[in-house]
């Protein structure tokens, strides 16, 4: 093991992450994961001062299950923002970090993306930057 550290640095948490947060937490009320049973919620802030949020939707056939994250992210785009500025995931668990697709996605439109997420109980914000060094670019 080398000595690296293995988190993400974490920001201080604003008002407005906590607002959007809770954002998150209602979005995943609309959550459609009969398979897992786990309910995932996603809000969206574009620089506009708009919301969009987002919620899992899992199918039978399980690779066609959408996270919340990507969920959020194509309804803001496709209704044409994609001016992304931070984005919140709740989920009700200890540590709810967006997954690897997600962080691909989050990069297309904005590599240093305020990102909200629950790591070890705790909210914390960090950029996509740290969560995503390397990501995959043209
Ligand atoms: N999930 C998300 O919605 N976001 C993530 O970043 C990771 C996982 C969903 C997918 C699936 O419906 C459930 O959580 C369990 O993996």
């Amino acid at each position: 093991m080398s000595g690296a550290p293995r988190y993400a640095a974490a920001m201080p948490l604003t008002d407005d992450d906590l607002a959007l947060y809770e954002r998150a937490r209602g979005a995943s009320a609309n959550a459609y994961a009969p398979y897992s049973r786990f309910p995932v919620g996603a809000a969206l802030l574009t620089d506009g001062g708009r919301v969009f949020t987002g919620a899992n939707v899992e199918n039978a056939s399980f690779g066609l299950t959408c996270c919340a994250e990507r969920t959020a992210i194509f309804t803001a785009v496709s209704a044409g923002h994609s001016d992304l500025a931070a984005i919140a995931v709740h989920a009700e668990a200890e540590s709810a970090p967006p997954c690897g697709a997600c962080r691909q996605v989050m990069a297309e439109f904005a590599p240093q993306l305020r990102v909200i997420w629950r790591r070890d109980g705790q909210l914390v914000a960090s950029s996509l930057g740290d969560l995503l060094p390397d990501g995959f670019h043209l």
